[in-house]
């Protein structure tokens, strides 16, 4: 067990999914992979604020190709287990992408608002090309855009996670791991 992490926040989980050395290895992975794709293409990276922070910066470092990153920012969970229903942009990148090759990535892809209302956002931009990376790909049974994914982290069951980024109003996301929080700590959390 990390010894650097606050016992509390580990003790909030009912289990660890997905652990740190597994999360690294699988960004590794993935880093080769794109760097492989888009060798000797103009290459950003576009981060989704403010899960998608700590997966991009470890991702960045994991391309080996010369490429740029910017972030967008954009919140569907209302700080409660299950999305809005409304992805609210509240940022939009800075970094040119006109004729470049965009890689949006995200920290977890659950019902599908946040990619779909972001790639139409940065479509905006003129980009030669848009795809998409979830470290996360959530099995739900409805989703409401069918944006497709080119990269993948791991697919995982419709349990809600914390860790690498992943919140529960707003904390836990400084876990190394992917874990599931205990129900425990959302009881009581009432539907708004
Ligand atoms: P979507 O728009 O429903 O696909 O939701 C995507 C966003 O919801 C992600 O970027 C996360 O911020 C958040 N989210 C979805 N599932 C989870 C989860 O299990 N834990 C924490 N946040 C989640
Ligand atoms: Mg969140």
């Amino acid at each position: 067990m990390p010894s650097n992490i606050s016992q509390n926040l580990l003790e909030d989980l009912e289990r660890i999914l997905i652990s740190e050395e597994d999360v690294q290895n699988r960004v590794r992975e993935l880093g080769e992979q794109i760097s492989k794709d888009y060798e000797g293409k103009e290459l950003v990276l576009v981060g989704i604020l403010r899960g998608g922070l700590v997966f991009l910066s470890d991702l960045t470092r994991a391309i080996k190709i010369p490429h740029s990153f910017d972030m967008c920012g954009a919140s569907s969970y209302a700080g409660g287990t299950s999305s809005s229903g409304r992805v609210q942009i509240t940022k939009d990148v800075e970094v040119n992408l006109h004729n470049k090759h965009v890689l949006i990535c995200e920290d977890i892809y659950d019902s599908g608002r946040t990619l779909g209302a972001i790639s139409e956002l940065l479509r905006l931009h003129k980009p030669a090309s848009i795809e998409m990376c979830a470290f996360l790909w959530k099995k739900v049974p409805e989703r409401y855009t069918d944006v497709e994914i080119k990269y993948k982290g791991f697919d995982i069951d419709d349990v809600f996670v914390v860790g690498y980024g992943l919140d529960y109003e707003e904390l836990y996301r400084n876990l190394p791991m992917i874990g599931v929080l205990s129900p425990r700590v959302y009881a009581g959390e009432s539907e708004s």
